[in-house]
């Protein structure tokens, strides 16, 4: 049957069938909460490239996660503002087990058992030249870095993290850490893993968030994160994160890789994640009024993508 028999704006005409046969719904648990933890009690400071975020104290970012479980949302990600006098080219502060990092976790479990916590497996916040691994000859040294961000995730994994998230783009992390969370009766800790993260331009935003971006200058990530121009590749990052023991990829930016998201989903069985990242967060806000109807109509599109969840600066404010 053709027109006049089929008319297909018959299936919109009210909103109540719109709703009845959308393909695609954003749900709370779609998203995920990134949030920038500080030192202090009672301190919210503005981050002024990212409108309506803020780094927060430890009983802050406690009461943000309680708002998530709340709300439905079932996980965060929490990403430490280090200050700049424990910062060294080691990233000796990563390592240890009271940095602020750890006392949130600790905090927040306390207090929000039932919200699912993510840390970022990476040095930048770290060091004083703001790159995410050991610097060597001019360039992060692949082995060195991953045995250090192998005693980072062990750290995050004893001080609670559900969830290790290696953010930085060296070869064979994953497995690395895979080996040390069995070998150390982690069994249970999930790995996110990063895995096709993009030397992309719209992570500014979150640069001058953690402050990282001063430190890093005018230098950039490119000989580990990847070439916005590649997607093939972007596969066998997936593949060998998969076989390494990734519980789940990543792939980020989200907005400008929607076809790297749909072909992973369409080539892997594993969960995808997406991280609408800093950049993407502050472009839009720039546009959207006060409804947030351009965030949702990103966030809906991400999910179309086929990602099984959003990391979104907006996972909470686009629910209102
Ligand atoms: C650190 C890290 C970055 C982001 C998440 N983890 C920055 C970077 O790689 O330079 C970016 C997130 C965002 O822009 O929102 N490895």
């Amino acid at each position: 049957m053709s027109y006049p028999y089929t008319r297909l704006r018959r299936n919109r005409k009210s909103p109540w069938v719109r709703d009845m046969l959308a393909e695609t719904k954003l749900l709370p648990s779609d998203l995920i909460l990134p949030i920038f933890v500080q030192e202090g009690q009672n301190k919210a400071t503005v981050i002024s490239s990212m409108p309506n975020v803020q780094r927060l104290s430890i009983d802050l970012a406690v009461k943000k996660a309680k708002q998530c479980a709340d709300l439905g949302i079932p996980a965060i990600a929490l990403f430490p503002v280090i200050e700049g006098s424990l910062k060294n080219d080691n990233a000796i502060e990563a390592l240890n087990k009271n940095n602020l990092i750890c006392r949130a976790i600790d905090a927040i479990k306390q207090a929000v058992p039932n919200v699912g916590i993510i840390t970022d497996i990476a040095l930048d916040p770290y060091t004083t030249h703001g790159h995410d691994g050991i610097v060597m000859n001019g360039d992060v040294d692949n082995d060195a870095t991953v045995e250090i961000l192998t005693s980072q995730a062990l750290v995050l994994a004893r001080a609670g993290a559900d969830i290790v998230a290696p953010s930085d783009m060296m070869d064979g992390r994953v497995g690395a850490i895979r080996e040390a969370l069995e070998g150390n009766n982690f069994i249970n800790t999930q790995i996110l893993a990063y895995s096709a993260k993009y030397a992309s331009s719209l992570y500014s935003p979150f640069r001058d968030a953690v402050g990282s971006g001063q430190n890093l200058g005018s230098a950039n990530k490119s000989t580990y994160q990847m070439n916005p121009a590649n997607i093939t590749e972007a596969m066998q990052e997936i593949e060998q994160d998969i076989l390494e023991g990734a519980d789940m990829v990543m792939v980020k930016p989200a907005m400008f890789y929607q076809d790297v998201i749909a072909r992973t989903v369409e080539e892997f069985e594993t969960p995808v994640l997406a991280y609408q990242v800093s950049g993407e967060y502050a472009m839009i806000k720039a546009i959207d009024n006060d409804n947030n109807a351009i965030m949702h109509e990103a966030l809906l599109s991400i999910k179309r993508s086929g990602a099984r969840a959003i990391l979104s600066y907006a996972a909470v404010e686009v629910l209102f």
